[in-house]
């Protein structure tokens, strides 16, 4: 028997279920998908774990989130209740006495913020990494059985060490990494279960060869600072490796330092990042980079690899997810509709100004090349309005999670981001071309979640991302709710629970 599908990522001859798919049947059908920065926050994977699915919370920028969250007086205590159960001693109440706010900050008053990270920082400054992603991950398996994963940029190398170690101390059951190529993850996993140092080769731009330089963290440094014996062996999560191509697939599932438990086939409607398409970039005439036959899975190939897979971007539908496993899929990851429901953590203001400008169709959406600073397309949500709240913002870089390490001429390591101001990028020996169109993700990701940086000249402007499938959004929601939606504005809302039983319809 053979199908014919619609997903540009399925060009594969559907066969028959075998014994391959039978060894899928404990794994998630669908795993909702990681998105920073705290849009997929613990309240949302949280639901999605307690419907059955497994729920993933962003890790990226988590220690900033979590400060912030501590400064605006921690709403409903949760931070708190989770910090408690953060078992080395003494840190808990450092970080509250450093950043916790009874009653939140005064209104326009600015965040108090984190170093930015380094090849090296100080252990309290790991520390807050540590405890940020244990209370989320923590506060995410909250009273159910059911699987939490984490998702990390590799590309994002400096904090995530830390951040992998805060999440197993909370048991997290799987990490999902994407956004570069995380060989060394899968050793580092090994590692961190055993309280052992952990090391990654530290990618420094422009370094020569046989400049090898690594980041390393040791959980026994910061257990005996705190007086107190590593405990017993964590678990070990299951790794996942974001990829868009079937030979990075390949090289992952042979040559990682340790076992990857399989694979997120992501293409390129998906939100957020995308991989580049392969070949010289060519771009259409609203300037986004062209895709063609090469960037698409084989999923015959994905399959000889026998690891479990899942289908990334633009299949978040009952169909998709028949596809999917009729591909020889575990199933899907589904962002885009996740982002939307209640639980997510988009601020409720913005979430509906999107969906009601998606109504109306005042909503676009570009797969924009020059956006991010990773150099990675980014697809950028634009409503009515964004354009010029971005063309006054002032550059300024004070969260640094984008900022790249350089080995300048003097030998020394240099961080730069291309979003930050142009002298500054240029003094570090920038060229003033890579500054060009460039935004500012880090704060505009943390606007998105309602903790804007208020500054002189104006809160810092929300940067929204999302899939193909959000201009598509209203029909979808017609069907997941069982009514027509028209194009008036407003109720729209959905639980992630929704979402769930119309994906398994
Ligand atoms: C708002 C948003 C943020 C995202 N952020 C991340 C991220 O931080 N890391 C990641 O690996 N994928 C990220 N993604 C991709 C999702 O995890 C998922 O693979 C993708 O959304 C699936 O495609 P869909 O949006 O068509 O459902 C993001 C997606 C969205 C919509």
């Amino acid at each position: 028997m053979t199908a014919a599908t619609t997903h540009p990522l399925m060009t594969t001859q559907m066969s028959p279920v075998t014994t391959h798919d039978l060894v899928h049947a404990a794994l998630p059908r669908i795993i909702q998908g990681g998105m920073g920065v705290a849009v997929s926050n613990w309240q949302l994977a949280n639901a999605v774990a307690r419907a059955g699915q497994m729920g993933v919370v962003s890790g990226s920028m988590l220690d900033t989130v979590f400060v912030r969250r501590l400064q605006d007086g921690d709403p409903g205590g949760h931070m708190r209740r989770a910090i408690a159960h953060f078992p080395i001693p003494g840190v808990g109440d450092e970080v509250l006495r450093r950043y916790f706010r009874e009653g939140g900050r005064p209104e326009g008053t600015p965040y108090r913020l984190l170093p930015m990270y380094k090849q090296t920082v100080s252990i309290a400054r790991q520390r807050v990494t540590v405890l940020a992603n244990f209370v989320e991950v923590w506060l995410a398996k909250e009273g159910h059985a059911g699987a939490v994963g984490i998702n990390l940029l590799t590309k994002v190398q400096m904090p995530n060490l830390a951040s992998l170690y805060g999440a197993m101390l909370a048991s997290v059951d799987y990490v999902i990494m994407g956004a570069g190529i995380p060989r060394e993850i899968p050793g580092a996993l090994d590692a961190l279960a055993l309280h052992d140092v952990a090391r990654l080769r530290f990618e420094i731009e422009g370094a020569a060869r046989d400049d090898v330089t690594y980041l390393t963290f040791d959980p026994r440094e910061h257990w005996q600072s705190a007086s107190s014996d590593a405990p017993a062996p964590l678990q070990r999560p299951r790794f996942i490796a974001v990829i868009s191509a079937v030979s990075l697939a390949m090289t992952l599932a042979r040559k990682a330092t340790g076992h990857v438990d399989g694979f997120i086939v992501e293409g390129p409607t998906a939100g957020g990042h995308n991989a580049p398409p392969r070949g010289e970039l060519q771009l259409n005439e609203r300037g986004e980079p062209v895709y063609g036959e090469r960037d698409v899975v084989d999923l015959d190939k994905m399959r000889e690899i026998s690891l479990p897979f899942w289908i990334a971007g633009g299949v978040g539908s009952p169909d998709g997810l028949r596809s999917a496993l009729a591909a020889g899929a575990a199933g899907i990851q589904v962002g885009t509709l996740f982002a939307y429901c209640d639980e997510s953590g988009l601020e409720p203001v913005l979430k509906a100004r999107v969906l009601d400008a998606v109504a109306t169709g005042e909503a676009s959406l570009v797969t924009d090349p020059r956006a991010s600073p990773t150099g990675y397309p980014f697809k950028v949500v634009e409503v009515e309005g964004d354009r010029e709240r971005v063309t006054r913002r002032k550059r300024v870089c004070d969260l640094g999670y984008l900022r790249v390490p350089v080995r300048s001429a003097s030998g020394t390591i240099v961080y730069r981001c291309s979003a930050e101001p142009v002298d500054a990028y240029v003094a570090k020996g920038g060229d003033i071309a890579d500054t060009e169109g460039r935004r500012c993700l880090c704060n505009g990701l943390t606007s998105t979640i309602g903790q804007a940086m208020p500054r002189v000249e104006g809160e810092e402007p929300a940067l929204v991302t999302s899939g193909d499938d959000l201009l598509a959004l209203d029909r979808i929601l017609e069907r997941m709710l069982g009514r027509m939606l028209g194009r008036t504005t407003g109720d729209r809302r959905y639980s992630a629970k929704q979402v769930i039983g119309y994906l398994c319809a």
